[in-house]
């Protein structure tokens, strides 16, 4: 099992703005870092609307959340976690990420996920990144059903963006007696675009809060993203209909729909 200590340093090399997304970077074994606790936990239990990858700062600019997040404790005490994080792990670089909001609110019947199923990463760069980017980061935290991450070393060096499905060839690869760890309720765990994760099945009926924020280079400029009446996205939303479109090139998106976790 990895020390925080080692889980830290291991996001530290994974996220620096000096290095571009590399497929050699799956090398290394890996799992998430606890960053704190939702300190009023039935403050975070109250329903909310659901959002998907909402733009909520541009590079360099003000966060803008809208109603009702921007009143939510909940919502504005993970935001001050994770900012407080960040200026630890980037310093004053994280400035340069855009930030996109993703809020998932609803009861998981026992024996489904709340999200699609399945391993994968959050920020594939895909054919549409032929330069790379220093790759996303992000935090999640829920209050049941836990996230499940696998942080056994993997080679993906023979996959090819243009051809393979990373997610299916990369969770294939994953050894059953491997580094796995399962996340805790309302615990914030902050996770870099080369961590291996997937949702987790329910054992019984619960109702499900999850959220998640996501810090990347990155325009999420998928149709079906929530629009944030408070910041205008500085691009055109549009579908992936065309080649590539069962590859997962954002978030995590494949022929059958988003991954999540
Ligand atoms: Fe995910």
């Amino acid at each position: 099992m990895l020390t925080q200590v080692q889980r830290l340093k291991r996001l530290q090399l994974d996220v620096s703005p000096q290095s571009a997304f590399h497929a050699g970077q799956f090398a290394h074994p890996r799992l998430p870092v606890v960053v704190g606790k939702i300190r009023n936990q039935s403050g975070f239990d109250t329903i909310l609307p659901c959002c998907l990858d909402m733009l909520i700062k541009l590079p360099r600019g003000e966060i803008r959340l809208p109603s009702p997040y921007a009143t939510h404790t909940a919502v504005n005490d993970l935001l001050e976690q994770i900012l407080a994080f960040e200026q630890q792990l980037l310093g004053d670089d994280w400035e340069d990420y855009h930030l996109y909001l993703t809020v998932d609110c609803r009861s998981v019947p026992a024996g489904h996920t709340q999200r699609n199923p399945g391993w994968h990463f959050d920020g594939m760069q895909g054919v549409r990144y032929p330069k790379k980017l220093p790759i996303c980061h992000q935090y999640v935290v829920s209050n049941s059903i836990p996230t499940e991450y696998a942080g056994a070393p993997l080679d993906a060096g023979g996959l090819d963006e243009r051809k393979d499905n990373w997610f299916e060839v990369l969770g294939g690869m994953l050894p059953e007696d491997g580094l796995r760890e399962l996340g805790q309720p309302y615990r914030i765990e902050a996770m870099s675009a080369y961590q291996l994760h997937r949702a987790s099945v329910a054992e019984e009926t619960a109702q499900r809060m999850f959220m998640r924020l996501d810090f990347s280079l990155k325009q999420q400029d998928r149709l079906g993203n929530t629009r944030n009446p408070l910041l205008a996205a500085p691009w055109v939303f549009v579908g992936r209909t065309s080649l590539g479109a069962s590859l997962p090139t954002e978030t995590g998106f494949n022929r059958s729909g988003r991954y999540g976790a």
